[in-house]
Formats: structure tokens, sequence, C-alpha cells
């Protein structure tokens, strides 16, 4: 008879099936579990909007309506999550060269804010898009110089001014996504110059300039021709992921980000190591509709999938994840 010892197995025999003999002991010895308090929800309103419109890239995902809005923020509620994310999507006769519908009161995304505050800020944290590619004309995260190419510098005083317009809204937590340099430092310094030392910021400090974007560009109604590689990251750039965590933590981010989130976990994972502060990863809207793509013709299993696709994110380090799963899903079922 074959023995342990003829397999030249040491001892004592480590057997790590031990503990995986039951559902009561793999639950017991669960290294990584999501809890829907770390889930953040993106939501976008579309201005004027009688009816929500669905994003078919995007099933399940909708532009909504102030109305359709509202319900969805009780729906937030329920479910128990962290926080939502608002996107706001003008109308085209709003967007103009330089934004300036991100830092109207009236404009759609600050609407949505104040409304968002007003109704759920006590149960959730209220986080706003800090960006105004959603609101040019010309669909960059900037202004652009007579040569097309982005100002950095010309584009961080309408941050500034957006973010401020936003924590008047209500905004908990404003979240600048352009990746211009220095964005942390001026919306710190523009927030507690008009009082709101209170609010936090969630930099999207690592962002690569991915083709896992494309849903979300249909979701927002995006004008952009050509694309935004002198401001987001090249995919393959590691070491330079580090540099813009570190520059956003120096700058005094609350919170910073990496995005897209499954295909970048060694970035993830490192960022968690080096940060001192709560780390976020965003399951992209590519990342979503391929998963429910697979789903729909019936070749993965939707539940699991996404629950293992969290998990994974929350394994490599994030402490929270926005996802547009966040809703519908339970993430501790698996
Ligand atoms: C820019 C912004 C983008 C996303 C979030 N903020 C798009 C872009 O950089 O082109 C993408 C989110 C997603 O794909 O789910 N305001």
């Amino acid at each position: 008879m074959k023995t342990a010892e003829n397999f030249d197995l040491p001892a004592p025999y480590r057997r790590p099936r031990r503990l995986r003999a039951t559902p009561a002991m793999r639950a017991l010895v669960s290294e990584t579990r999501v809890n829907p308090r770390q889930l953040i929800y993106p939501v976008f309103v579309g201005e004027g909007l009688s009816e929500p419109q669905p994003i078919a890239s995007m099933p399940g995902q909708f532009r909504h309506s102030e109305e359709s809005f509202k319900a969805i923020l009780d729906q937030a509620v329920q479910a128990g999550i962290g926080g939502v994310m608002l996107f706001g999507v003008p109308d085209d006769v709003s967007k103009d060269a330089q934004g300036s519908a991100a830092w109207d009161a009236n404009g759609v995304l600050n609407r949505a804010i104040s409304i968002a505050s007003a109704r759920v800020g006590d149960e959730l944290v209220v986080m706003a898009d800090t960006c105004l590619d959603e609101f040019t004309s010309h669909g960059h995260c900037g202004v652009l110089r007579d040569d097309g190419v982005v100002d950095n510098d010309a584009t961080l005083e309408l941050y500034a001014a957006q973010a401020v317009a936003q924590a008047r809204a209500g905004a908990a937590v404003v979240s600048p996504s352009g990746m211009m340099d220095g964005q942390v430092a001026a919306i710190r310094a523009a927030l507690d110059g008009e009082g709101f030392e209170d609010r936090a910021i969630l930099a999207y400090s690592a962002k690569f300039a991915s083709a896992f974007y494309g849903p979300f560009r249909e979701a927002v109604s995006s004008t952009l021709q050509g694309d935004r590689k002198t401001y987001q990251q090249d995919p393959g750039n590691h070491r330079e992921a580090l540099l813009e965590a570190e520059l956003d933590i120096e700058e005094g981010t609350d919170m910073v980000m990496v995005k897209p989130a499954g295909y970048y976990l060694d970035v993830l994972a490192d960022v968690a190591a080096l940060s001192p502060v709560p780390v976020a990863a965003y399951q992209v809207s590519g990342e979503y509709a391929m998963i429910h793509a697979a789903a729909e013709k019936g070749w993965i299993d939707l539940e699991r999938t996404v629950s293992e696709s969290l998990t994974s994110i929350v394994r490599a380090g994030a402490d929270m994840v926005l996802t547009y799963f966040a809703l519908n899903r339970n993430p501790q079922t698996s």
C-alpha cells in the first residue's frame, strides 16, 4: 500500500484540504469578505429627462431622470452600500468649450448632488465626479489651448470652481478624475478657501487610458474625438502609477483610486502597500459590460462571476470598490 511516506510528503503532513471540507469551515477561514458598505454605486443623471433612458452597452444601467434618481438613492440606502458616485449628463445645448455647466448651481450634476445630499446624505456618502468631459463641447477633461492640447494649469482653475460648486451643493466627497497635474492641491486650496475644510477628496490617482471606458462614453453621450493619452496613463506603466499616487498623497488627497480595477490588480496591490490613506478601485463600464455579455450568452454564471471579480479586487488591496454591480448583487453570496 502506498503511504504518505512513499510520496515523500514531509511530516507532519500539510493537508490544506482539511480547511476546505465543509461550507462552515470554508466560511470560518475565508480571508477576504466583501461588505456592501465598501461598495460605491456610480449613477448617471441626465438633464431634463422625464423618463430614465437605458444604456444599451450596460444592461440594467440608466441615465436617470430626477424622479428615477430619487428611487435609486432609496434603493442604495436599502441595499446598505457605502456611497454613490454621481455623474451628470447635460444636454448638448448646455455644453461649451469651457464646460461652464460644471460650476453652475443649476447644472445637471450640481442639482443631482443637492437632491442626493438632502435625501440620503446621512445614510450614504454622496460623491461627485469632478471633471469637465461631460460638460465640454469637445469632450476633453479640460480646456484646450489653440493648438488643441489640454491646458493643464488653466484647467485647474476650472476644477477648483467645479469642486466648490459641488461642495456647496452638498457633496461630502469630490472626486477629480481628469488626471491633470496638481489637481488635488488646487481643489484642496479652493475648498479650504471657501470654508469647505470638512469635504474630502477621492483622487483618481492612477487612471489609465483604457479601452474599458467604452460603454461609459455611451452612457454620458461623450462628444470626444480622439483620445485622452496626453493626460491618462499608458496601460503598461506601473512605476508611474505609484508616482501619481504619491503625488496625490503629498498634495493632501484623503483617498486614492486605481482605475480600471480588474486588469490592474498589480498596480492596485502596490498602491495599497504604499498608501497611508484608503484605497479605492473602480470596476469600470467595460468590465461590467463584458461580464454581462458573457453571462447573457450563458457562457459564465453572472452571480458567481460578479462575486469573484469583486472579491479579487478587495483581495488585491482595495478598501472600497466603485462598481455598477453595487445595487442589485449581494457580493456575499457565492
Ligand atoms: C471621466 C470619467 C470616465 C470614467 C469615469 N470618469 C471616462 C473617461 O475617462 O473617459 C469611466 C468610468 C467607466 O468606464 O465606468 N469623467
